[in-house]
């Protein structure tokens, strides 16, 4: 499959993760109803995605929708829902014109029709996309990911990191593999993962900026993955030229 070339193991370019936080606090610092800020939130995210492909990033996961978000009141959950369906219907032509594989990640079961119909409809159109493979997190926990891969695992089988990895990413449904995630990004000034990717951000190098989502730039982008290019990673290991 052409998919699996392109995104393979093999695949040098970067799996980026970004949890995009402080749209509310842009938006009430500035005297906005929230949902304003999360309206100029899915903008930044736009710029964000037309910008990976120029960084050499392969795989983008955003995460607009933690399954704990539903304690928010409810007249927010379905501003947020209503964003993520328009979203996804007005961004397909986008997406097919620029090459970019959309995939929607976290549970489905708690969807209305109208959203499960968007996601349906941007999944199928972009799935030739080769460019980017654009994850939107949504209903999602990686605790709850990794308990549903937990329970496709059967002894029968290898079990090892990689076929693990291979479940959590639902690589069997997709033939799209996901790789580990290379760089994570948190705006609004706050320094924790609240539930993301946690499996994939093993050995994922952490970047955390204080500007609030609505704010983050394609420039900030390219900052911290030019940052990110003059890390050492080690993986666990001493250096080569290290004197033991
Ligand atoms: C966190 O900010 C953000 C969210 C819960 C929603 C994220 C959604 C978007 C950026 C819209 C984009 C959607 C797509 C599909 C690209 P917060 O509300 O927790 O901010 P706060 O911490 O300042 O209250």
């Amino acid at each position: 499959m052409a998919n699996d070339i392109l995104f393979g193991p093999e695949q040098k370019k970067l799996h980026v993760g970004i949890i995009m936080d402080g749209n509310g606090r842009w938006a009430q610092r500035k005297g906005l109803p929230r949902f304003m800020g999360h309206r100029e939130g899915a903008e930044a995210a736009r710029k964000i995605i037309e910008t990976a492909p120029t960084l050499d990033v392969g795989t983008l996961t955003i995460y607009a929708f933690s399954s704990d978000n539903w304690n928010r009141p409810p007249r927010e959950v379905a501003t947020l829902m209503n964003l993520f369906r328009t979203y996804l219907y007005k961004e397909v032509n986008n997406c097919i014109r620029n090459g970019i594989r959309m995939s929607i990640i976290g549970r489905r079961d708690r969807f209305d029709e109208s959203l499960l119909e968007a996601i349906d409809h941007a999944e199928t159109e972009t799935q030739k996309g080769s460019v980017l493979h654009l994850r939107v997190a949504v209903d999602y926990s990686a605790r709850d990911a990794i308990l549903r891969a937990a329970l496709q695992l059967n002894t029968s089988q290898e079990i090892s990191r990689e076929v693990f990895s291979r479940l959590l990413g639902e690589e069997k449904y997709t033939g799209v593999h996901v790789p580990d995630v290379d760089i994570l990004i948190r705006s609004g000034g706050e320094k924790r993962l609240s539930d993301f990717l946690l499996w994939e951000c093993a050995y994922a190098e952490l970047f955390f900026s204080n500007k609030m989502w609505p704010e983050f730039t394609s420039g900030d982008f390219s900052e911290i993955v030019n940052q990110f290019s003059k890390r050492e990673r080690r993986f666990g290991r001493v250096h080569e030229t290290a004197v033991v």
